[in-house]
């Protein structure tokens, strides 16, 4: 008698695990799901499935936009905090995974250490989502690709400007250059360049990608300029963050240096005064709201995609 080896779930850790086209589909299915829902309907593609939430860091768009395209999608969900489970009493993320797996139909964590996100998802038996390490946040740049090609058409004709810190949110974005051919102009300060792992990530995207350290330079005639946090979860020098990166503030001087018609994106909280200016966030090119509402749509077709559902 020969024993089936179980097969692998379908996780969501990172868009550089995906190809195009299966990452394509994924935005072919939120475009679908958006326009169901605005025509008033909730097709019930995961009517019963359970979904595991587990946050050891704060959140309300990953958290609410999860919770509530669960519910659309007729499943329901399992909010978790880290430090009410065993985990805050050493019980190990693989040990938790295992148990879960006999539980839930999915799990969607956010987690600082991807590591630990990767421990997860090789001892899960059920399909596991990346909600935000300090690694990368896939979810936010698909729902990013998304809006941007709502507003201008398609991303691989594009090209974005990245401004201020070298974080989760960048290295999603390097990963979907890559894969979707757009180019990506990055202005980040050398007291926070690239670590190791996204400088190989950067090197790996050829000439899609370009490094430097000056805002100006970086946002010359693209099409959409992007900020995000100066103080990531986890930073712990958030004083000395906010001296070095004075500079590169995204206000209206700034995106003049932009394409005339460029987009502004940020995935949200935004600090106003910091990396983004009242007036650019809350002016005409800003599509923020769009970027949040787009998680939502996006995560349920990631959802779908995970139970194997590809079309509506
Ligand atoms: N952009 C984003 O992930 O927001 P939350 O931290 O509120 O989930
Ligand atoms: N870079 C930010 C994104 C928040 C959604 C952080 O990691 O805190």
């Amino acid at each position: 008698m020969t024993i089936p080896t179980p097969q692998r779930p379908r996780h969501f850790l990172d868009l550089k695990d995906h190809s195009k086209e299966t990452l394509r589909l994924i935005l072919d299915l939120s475009r679908d799901i958006k326009a169901a829902l605005a025509a008033g309907e909730r097709p019930q593609l995961l009517k019963d499935k359970v979904l595991a939430m587990i946050f050891e860091r704060e959140s309300t768009r990953t958290r609410v936009s999860f919770d509530v395209g669960m519910r659309q999608l007729g499943g329901q969900t399992l909010m978790l905090t880290g430090s009410e489970m065993q985990l805050a009493r050493e019980e190990t993320i693989a040990d938790t995974a295992r148990v879960m797996s006999r539980y839930v139909d999915a799990i969607m964590i956010r987690i600082l250490s991807h590591d630990d996100l990767l421990e997860l998802a090789g001892a899960a038996t059920v399909p596991v989502i990346n909600g935000l390490t300090r690694v990368s946040h896939p979810c936010q740049t698909l729902a990013d690709i998304q809006t941007f090609e709502e507003h201008r058409g398609p991303i691989s004709e594009a090209t974005v400007a990245w401004v201020g810190d070298s974080n989760n949110v960048l290295a999603s974005w390097v990963h979907a250059a890559k894969i979707f051919g757009c180019k990506l102009r990055i202005g980040v300060p050398e007291e926070y360049k690239p670590d190791q792992g996204l400088m190989a990530d950067i090197k790996a995207a050829g000439d899609r990608v370009e490094l430097g350290t000056d805002p100006r330079e970086a946002v010359e005639g693209v099409d959409l300029v992007i900020a995000d946090t100066w103080v990531s979860m986890g930073d712990t020098d958030a004083k000395e963050r906010r001296r070095v990166l004075n500079p590169y503030r995204v206000d209206s001087k700034l995106m003049q240096n932009a394409s005339s018609d460029a987009l502004f994106m940020h995935c949200l909280p935004a600090h106003r005064g910091d990396e983004v200016t009242d007036e650019v966030i809350d002016g005409k090119q800003s599509v923020v709201f769009d970027e949040a509402e787009n998680r939502l749509h996006v995560q349920k077709a990631i959802l779908a995609w995970v139970f194997g559902i590809e079309s509506l």
